[in-house]
């Protein structure tokens, strides 16, 4: 029996592991982590993260081929395959702080297996890593490798939180690089046999190793593209009277555009789009390409500006103050369908309207108290952050509650902020809502998801971000 390990129960390593042992079940796959409490709740009723199908797939065959461990060196000595799927965040300090992936979890987990292995292995590189990692992984384990042969293989994972496990189940494509030698091309084969369980064969692409890394870099940094690119067009909407919906459907219908990823929203989240752009703006900055690093560097600060703008708007329509004001936040998570708020636009909006001395309560389905006090006190070295976009002091975390109900967050409020696009926003009943809140009652929708008009002649004054602007907006002061 071929048996898997991965090193790292995360958002990437679970669902992909639980997926590869659900369609195989002659490999016998386990997830190794350092962090104890994700490994005792993968065991658990109560998985680390929420995923939509996740528990179904875990509860078929954990216990069966499947298995969650945190005795990381016995399970990496037992695999004949070894994936890493260890976060590779943004340095904060030294060379390349700011920019440059923090590969310290990454080269303690190849010196480790290189101690513990006493036979071949494959070792697979599902963390994004910049371009030409694997060649220092490969000397890493070579150099202590006491006679072992490994072969490195670059397979990205495309997934996207939220729709993780119909991705896996039905991916695009899966991408393995390898070595261009017979050894590396056998590993390469070893590897696609196991997605060739459930994944055709023609949607798996073999290329050579640099392309592989750098494919999952530049495919992050297109999708981040087109999301600034709307936005940046949402904020020309609102200075023209265009509506960012109907410009989108406009030019998605053209084919070589298509309709995916062209939403106006507050800005893009998540763990990795912003990361591996700034990854890639340091490999160009390495390699000499000054002008090209500033093209992708944009997309940074077009992101950010959206943000800012969005809070700018806020303030400005409230009579250019919000202290004092309660204001209710619907959604804290990056998107829809997942608890994950890594670098999503709430924390930045939220810490903008506690500069400004908010008082927030904030609703999210699946995100709790101590996450989102946790996030909007930290300090993020980021591109450019905006001087007001600081974290939240102590005083200022006073200001926040957190509620289990959009109706109790909007209670005597002054306005509600949309920040993620959860079903239930589209549906809450909102006449109830705005019967409960301050008057004139705003809704500041960051993802587009009300319906302007009926919201409108309930009474509300309404800004959806690229939309035609309410009368009362526009008879505001100018924002950035
Ligand atoms: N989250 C996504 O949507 C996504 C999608 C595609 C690719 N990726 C990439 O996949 C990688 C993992 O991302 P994630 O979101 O799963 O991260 P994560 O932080 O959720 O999980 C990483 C896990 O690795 C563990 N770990 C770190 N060092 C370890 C070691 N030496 N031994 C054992 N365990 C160790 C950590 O404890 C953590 O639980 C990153 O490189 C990320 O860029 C993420």
């Amino acid at each position: 029996m071929v048996k898997i390990c991965c090193i790292g129960a995360g958002y990437v390593g679970g669902p992909t592991m639980a997926v590869i042992a659900l369609k195989c079940p002659d490999i016998e796959v386990v997830v190794v982590d350092i962090f104890e409490p994700r490994i005792i709740a993968w065991n658990s009723d109560h998985l680390p993260i929420y995923e939509p199908g996740l528990d179904d797939v875990v509860k078929q065959c954990r216990g069966e081929n499947l298995f969650f461990s945190k005795d990381v060196e016995k399970h990496v000595a037992e695999a004949d395959i070894v994936f890493v799927s260890v976060n590779t965040p943004t340095k904060t300090q030294g060379l390349g702080a700011g920019k440059a992936a923090d590969l310290t979890y990454w080269e303690s987990a190849a010196r480790m297996i290189a101690d513990v292995s006493k036979s071949d292995k494959i070792v697979v590189e599902k963390s994004t890593v910049p371009v030409k990692t694997a060649e220092a992984i490969e000397k890493i384990l070579t150099h202590n490798s006491k006679g072992i042969n490994f072969q490195i293989l670059s397979n990205p994972e495309f997934l996207a939180e939220g729709t993780a496990i119909q991705d896996l189940f039905k991916p695009d494509r899966v991408l393995i690089g390898g070595r261009e030698t017979p050894e590396g091309q056998k590993a390469i084969q070893a590897l696609k046999d196991v997605y060739a369980h459930w994944v055709p064969v023609d949607r798996i692409i073999c290329t050579n190793l640099w392309s592989a890394e750098l494919s999952k870099l530049a495919a992050n940094a297109f999708l981040a593209q087109r999301i600034s690119s709307v936005n940046a067009m949402s904020a020309l909407c609102e200075a023209t009277g265009a509506d960012v919906s109907q410009v989108s459907h406009a030019i998605g219908k053209d084919t070589r555009i298509g309709p995916k990823f062209l939403n106006a929203s507050v800005g893009f989240g998540g763990s990795c789009f912003q990361k591996d752009i700034l990854n890639l703006v340091y490999i160009c900055e390495c390699n000499g390409l000054p002008e090209v690093a500033s093209y992708w560097k944009q997309v940074v600060q077009v992101n950010e500006y959206q943000k800012t703008r969005f809070v700018n708007r806020m303030v400005s329509s409230m009579f250019n103050t919000v202290s004092g004001k309660k204001i209710a936040i619907l959604g804290f998570a990056f998107k829809k369908d997942t608890g994950d708020t890594r670098e999503t636009p709430a924390i930045g909006v939220c810490q903008g309207l506690l500069g400004d001395k908010a008082i927030l309560s904030i609703y999210d389905p699946q995100v709790s108290q101590e996450q989102i006090q946790r996030d909007l006190s930290m300090h993020k070295s980021e591109l450019d952050r905006p001087p007001h976009l600081q974290p939240a002091s102590p005083t200022a975390i006073k200001q926040v509650s957190c509620v289990w109900d959009a109706y109790e967050a909007a209670k005597g409020a002054h306005g509600i902020c949309i920040l993620t696009e959860w079903d239930e926003f589209k549906t809450l009943d909102y006449q109830k809502i705005y019967d409960d809140m301050q008057k004139p009652a705003f809704v500041f929708d960051g993802r587009n998801v009300v319906d302007v008009d009926k919201l409108r002649q309930i009474g509300f004054i309404v800004y959806s971000t690229g939309k035609p602007l309410d009368a009362w907006l526009k008879d505001m002061p100018a924002v950035a």
